[in-house]
Protein backbone atom coordinates (compact mmCIF):
# COMPACT_ATOMS: atom_id res chain seq x y z
CA UNK A 1 0.00 0.00 0.00
CA UNK A 2 1.65 3.64 -1.28
CA UNK A 3 -0.46 6.49 -0.46
CA UNK A 4 -0.09 10.11 -0.41
CA UNK A 5 -2.57 12.27 1.47
CA UNK A 6 -3.16 16.21 0.31
CA UNK A 7 -4.96 19.03 1.14
CA UNK A 8 -4.68 22.29 2.58
CA UNK A 9 -3.38 23.04 6.04
CA UNK A 10 -5.88 21.75 8.92
CA UNK A 11 -7.62 19.99 5.99
CA UNK A 12 -7.23 16.77 8.40
CA UNK A 13 -4.39 14.74 6.90
CA UNK A 14 -2.48 14.28 10.35
CA UNK A 15 -5.94 13.13 11.96
CA UNK A 16 -6.85 10.87 9.34
CA UNK A 17 -3.27 9.42 8.46
CA UNK A 18 -2.80 8.29 12.02
CA UNK A 19 -5.98 6.05 11.59
CA UNK A 20 -4.46 4.93 8.50
CA UNK A 21 -0.99 3.54 9.53
CA UNK A 22 -2.72 2.37 12.34
CA UNK A 23 -5.33 0.12 10.37
CA UNK A 24 -2.83 -0.65 7.72
CA UNK A 25 0.45 -0.85 9.46
CA UNK A 26 2.75 1.12 7.39
CA UNK A 27 4.94 4.21 7.97
CA UNK A 28 3.30 7.38 8.38
CA UNK A 29 6.05 9.95 6.36
CA UNK A 30 5.45 13.47 7.33
CA UNK A 31 8.07 15.88 5.90
CA UNK A 32 5.90 18.67 8.22
CA UNK A 33 6.49 16.31 11.49
CA UNK A 34 10.33 14.88 9.77
CA UNK A 35 11.13 19.05 10.01
CA UNK A 36 9.88 19.70 13.36
CA UNK A 37 11.51 16.55 14.74
CA UNK A 38 14.93 18.28 13.43
CA UNK A 39 13.90 21.75 14.41
CA UNK A 40 13.25 20.12 18.30
CA UNK A 41 17.03 18.50 17.98
CA UNK A 42 18.21 21.75 17.21
CA UNK A 43 19.90 19.56 13.53
CA UNK A 44 21.31 21.81 10.97
CA UNK A 45 18.55 20.69 9.19
CA UNK A 46 15.95 21.58 11.84
CA UNK A 47 17.78 25.41 11.46
CA UNK A 48 17.52 25.63 8.02
CA UNK A 49 14.03 24.34 8.12
CA UNK A 50 12.62 26.71 11.04
CA UNK A 51 13.60 29.54 8.24
CA UNK A 52 11.41 28.77 6.50
CA UNK A 53 8.38 27.12 8.26
CA UNK A 54 7.89 29.74 11.35
CA UNK A 55 6.75 32.45 8.17
CA UNK A 56 4.40 29.30 6.62
CA UNK A 57 6.92 29.18 3.60
CA UNK A 58 8.12 25.91 1.69
CA UNK A 59 11.19 24.60 2.60
CA UNK A 60 13.71 24.64 -0.81
CA UNK A 61 12.51 21.77 -3.01
CA UNK A 62 16.44 20.15 -2.76
CA UNK A 63 16.15 19.58 1.05
CA UNK A 64 13.12 18.40 0.93
CA UNK A 65 13.24 15.86 -1.88
CA UNK A 66 16.61 14.53 -0.19
CA UNK A 67 14.77 13.90 3.31
CA UNK A 68 12.32 12.25 1.45
CA UNK A 69 14.37 9.97 -0.76
CA UNK A 70 16.56 9.12 2.40
CA UNK A 71 13.86 7.66 4.64
CA UNK A 72 11.76 5.42 1.54
CA UNK A 73 14.89 3.95 1.15
CA UNK A 74 15.02 2.66 4.38
CA UNK A 75 13.70 -1.04 4.96
CA UNK A 76 10.14 -0.68 6.44
CA UNK A 77 8.73 1.06 3.14
CA UNK A 78 9.21 -1.81 1.74
CA UNK A 79 5.72 -2.67 2.76
CA UNK A 80 4.59 0.66 1.84
CA UNK A 81 3.77 4.01 3.04
CA UNK A 82 1.84 6.85 3.44
CA UNK A 83 2.83 10.03 2.57
CA UNK A 84 1.52 13.13 4.16
CA UNK A 85 2.57 16.62 3.25
CA UNK A 86 5.12 15.66 0.29
CA UNK A 87 4.90 16.09 -2.63
CA UNK A 88 3.70 20.26 -2.64
CA UNK A 89 5.36 21.68 -5.75
CA UNK A 90 4.85 20.12 -9.02
CA UNK A 91 9.07 19.96 -9.03
CA UNK A 92 8.65 17.71 -5.56
CA UNK A 93 6.36 15.85 -7.89
CA UNK A 94 8.26 14.88 -10.12
CA UNK A 95 11.54 14.39 -8.39
CA UNK A 96 8.90 11.90 -6.30
CA UNK A 97 8.32 9.54 -9.06
CA UNK A 98 12.02 9.23 -10.25
CA UNK A 99 12.58 8.42 -6.33
CA UNK A 100 9.96 5.99 -6.81
CA UNK A 101 11.03 4.51 -10.26
CA UNK A 102 14.62 3.80 -9.07
CA UNK A 103 13.01 1.86 -6.43
CA UNK A 104 10.39 0.06 -8.76
CA UNK A 105 7.74 1.32 -6.95
CA UNK A 106 4.78 3.38 -7.82
CA UNK A 107 1.78 4.71 -5.54
CA UNK A 108 -1.18 3.14 -5.18
CA UNK A 109 -3.63 6.22 -4.55
CA UNK A 110 -3.57 9.71 -4.31
CA UNK A 111 -6.02 11.44 -1.48
CA UNK A 112 -7.19 15.41 -1.47
CA UNK A 113 -8.78 16.51 1.49
CA UNK A 114 -10.72 19.65 0.83
CA UNK A 115 -12.13 22.06 3.95
CA UNK A 116 -13.39 25.66 3.44
CA UNK A 117 -11.36 28.17 4.52
CA UNK A 118 -12.71 29.21 7.72
CA UNK A 119 -13.16 26.14 9.03
CA UNK A 120 -9.13 25.98 8.08
CA UNK A 121 -8.52 28.64 10.16
CA UNK A 122 -10.61 27.79 13.12
CA UNK A 123 -9.04 24.00 13.08
CA UNK A 124 -5.26 25.50 12.64
CA UNK A 125 -5.33 27.75 15.41
CA UNK A 126 -7.76 25.28 17.52
CA UNK A 127 -4.89 22.78 17.17
CA UNK A 128 -3.06 21.63 20.22
CA UNK A 129 0.06 18.18 19.80
CA UNK A 130 1.85 16.39 22.61
CA UNK A 131 5.23 17.62 22.62
CA UNK A 132 6.24 13.46 22.90
CA UNK A 133 4.30 11.14 21.14
CA UNK A 134 3.02 14.27 18.32
CA UNK A 135 -1.04 13.38 19.24
CA UNK A 136 -3.08 15.90 17.60
CA UNK A 137 -6.06 17.60 19.53
CA UNK A 138 -8.17 20.74 19.07
CA UNK A 139 -9.68 22.90 21.52
CA UNK A 140 -12.83 22.98 20.28
CA UNK A 141 -13.43 19.66 18.10
CA UNK A 142 -11.28 17.69 20.03
CA UNK A 143 -10.13 18.82 23.72
CA UNK A 144 -7.80 16.78 25.59
CA UNK A 145 -9.53 15.52 28.77
CA UNK A 146 -7.46 17.46 31.33
CA UNK A 147 -5.73 20.56 29.52
CA UNK A 148 -2.55 20.75 28.31
CA UNK A 149 -1.97 16.97 29.19
CA UNK A 150 -1.39 14.25 26.42
CA UNK A 151 -4.94 12.05 26.82
CA UNK A 152 -2.46 9.30 25.76
CA UNK A 153 1.01 9.80 26.82
CA UNK A 154 0.23 12.29 29.29
CA UNK A 155 3.26 14.64 27.41
CA UNK A 156 2.70 18.25 27.61
CA UNK A 157 0.47 19.44 24.90
CA UNK A 158 1.85 22.90 22.95
CA UNK A 159 0.65 24.75 20.25
CA UNK A 160 2.75 25.02 16.99
CA UNK A 161 4.89 27.95 16.26
CA UNK A 162 3.08 27.96 13.16
CA UNK A 163 -0.52 27.93 13.93
CA UNK A 164 -0.75 31.80 14.69
CA UNK A 165 -2.67 33.46 12.10
CA UNK A 166 -0.11 35.73 10.27
CA UNK A 167 1.49 32.66 9.72
CA UNK A 168 -1.88 30.44 8.89
CA UNK A 169 -2.73 33.16 6.23
CA UNK A 170 0.78 32.73 4.09
CA UNK A 171 0.16 28.80 4.72
CA UNK A 172 -3.07 29.06 2.81
CA UNK A 173 -1.77 31.28 0.10
CA UNK A 174 1.34 28.84 -0.31
CA UNK A 175 -0.91 26.50 -0.67
CA UNK A 176 -3.29 27.91 -3.52
CA UNK A 177 -0.32 29.26 -5.58
CA UNK A 178 2.47 26.00 -5.37
CA UNK A 179 0.29 22.98 -4.02
CA UNK A 180 -3.28 23.03 -5.77
CA UNK A 181 -1.50 22.81 -8.88
CA UNK A 182 -0.53 19.52 -8.27
CA UNK A 183 -3.93 18.36 -8.18
CA UNK A 184 -4.23 18.29 -12.18
CA UNK A 185 -1.04 16.60 -12.13
CA UNK A 186 -2.20 13.40 -10.06
CA UNK A 187 -5.67 13.91 -11.95
CA UNK A 188 -3.63 13.57 -15.00
CA UNK A 189 -2.48 9.89 -14.02
CA UNK A 190 -5.80 8.86 -12.74
CA UNK A 191 -5.18 7.76 -9.43
CA UNK A 192 -6.65 11.01 -7.45
CA UNK A 193 -9.51 10.41 -5.07
CA UNK A 194 -11.27 13.43 -3.57
CA UNK A 195 -12.60 13.17 0.27
CA UNK A 196 -14.48 15.83 1.80
CA UNK A 197 -11.98 16.82 4.53
CA UNK A 198 -15.15 18.36 6.70
CA UNK A 199 -16.38 15.50 7.82
CA UNK A 200 -15.59 13.45 10.80
CA UNK A 201 -12.05 11.48 10.21
CA UNK A 202 -13.59 8.56 10.97
CA UNK A 203 -15.97 8.84 7.93
CA UNK A 204 -12.92 9.79 6.23
CA UNK A 205 -10.87 7.02 6.84
CA UNK A 206 -14.05 4.42 6.31
CA UNK A 207 -14.37 6.01 2.34
CA UNK A 208 -10.47 5.88 2.42
CA UNK A 209 -10.97 2.06 2.66
CA UNK A 210 -13.77 1.21 0.79
CA UNK A 211 -11.79 3.17 -2.27
CA UNK A 212 -9.18 1.03 -1.53
CA UNK A 213 -10.94 -2.23 -1.07
CA UNK A 214 -12.20 -1.49 -4.67
CA UNK A 215 -8.48 -1.14 -6.02
CA UNK A 216 -7.86 -4.65 -6.15
P1 LIG B 1 2.82 20.35 7.79
O1 LIG B 1 3.16 19.91 9.15
O2 LIG B 1 2.63 19.35 6.74
O3 LIG B 1 1.55 21.30 7.90
P2 LIG B 1 0.36 21.63 6.89
O4 LIG B 1 0.38 21.06 5.54
O5 LIG B 1 0.23 23.08 7.00
O6 LIG B 1 -0.78 20.81 7.45
P3 LIG B 1 -1.19 20.73 8.90
O7 LIG B 1 -0.33 19.75 9.65
O8 LIG B 1 -1.28 22.12 9.46
O9 LIG B 1 -2.69 20.21 8.81
P4 LIG B 1 -3.27 18.76 8.68
O10 LIG B 1 -3.99 18.67 7.38
O11 LIG B 1 -2.28 17.71 8.99
O12 LIG B 1 -4.38 18.84 9.82
P5 LIG B 1 -4.49 18.09 11.23
O13 LIG B 1 -4.89 16.66 11.02
O14 LIG B 1 -3.33 18.38 12.10
O15 LIG B 1 3.93 21.39 7.28
C1 LIG B 1 4.37 22.44 8.12
C2 LIG B 1 5.42 23.27 7.39
O16 LIG B 1 6.56 22.45 7.08
C3 LIG B 1 4.99 23.86 6.04
O17 LIG B 1 4.33 25.08 6.20
C4 LIG B 1 6.35 24.02 5.34
O18 LIG B 1 7.03 25.14 5.82
C5 LIG B 1 7.12 22.78 5.81
N1 LIG B 1 6.93 21.66 4.89
C6 LIG B 1 6.30 20.49 5.16
N2 LIG B 1 6.28 19.69 4.08
C7 LIG B 1 6.94 20.37 3.09
C8 LIG B 1 7.23 20.08 1.73
N3 LIG B 1 6.83 18.95 1.16
N4 LIG B 1 7.92 21.02 1.02
C9 LIG B 1 8.33 22.17 1.59
N5 LIG B 1 8.06 22.51 2.86
C10 LIG B 1 7.37 21.62 3.61
O19 LIG B 1 -5.80 18.81 11.80
C11 LIG B 1 -5.82 20.20 12.09
C12 LIG B 1 -6.72 20.46 13.30
O20 LIG B 1 -8.06 20.16 12.96
C13 LIG B 1 -6.40 19.60 14.53
O21 LIG B 1 -6.59 20.37 15.67
C14 LIG B 1 -7.40 18.45 14.46
O22 LIG B 1 -7.73 17.97 15.74
C15 LIG B 1 -8.59 19.12 13.78
N6 LIG B 1 -9.30 18.21 12.89
C16 LIG B 1 -8.74 17.47 11.91
N7 LIG B 1 -9.67 16.76 11.26
C17 LIG B 1 -10.84 17.06 11.85
C18 LIG B 1 -12.18 16.65 11.61
N8 LIG B 1 -12.47 15.77 10.64
N9 LIG B 1 -13.15 17.17 12.37
C19 LIG B 1 -12.85 18.06 13.35
N10 LIG B 1 -11.60 18.49 13.62
C20 LIG B 1 -10.61 17.99 12.88
MG1 LIG C 1 -0.24 17.69 9.51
Amino acid sequence: MRLLIMGPPGAGKGTVAEIIVREYQIPHISTGDMFRAAMKEGTPLGKQAKEYIDKGLLVPDEVTNGIVRERLQQSDCQKGFLLDGYPRTVQQAISLDAMLQDLGMKLDAVFNMACGEELLIKRITGRRVCKDCGAIYNVIFNPTKVEGVCDRCGGEVIQRKDDNLETVHNRLAVYEQQTKPLLDYYQGKGNLYNLNGEHDAVVVFEEIKSILGGLK
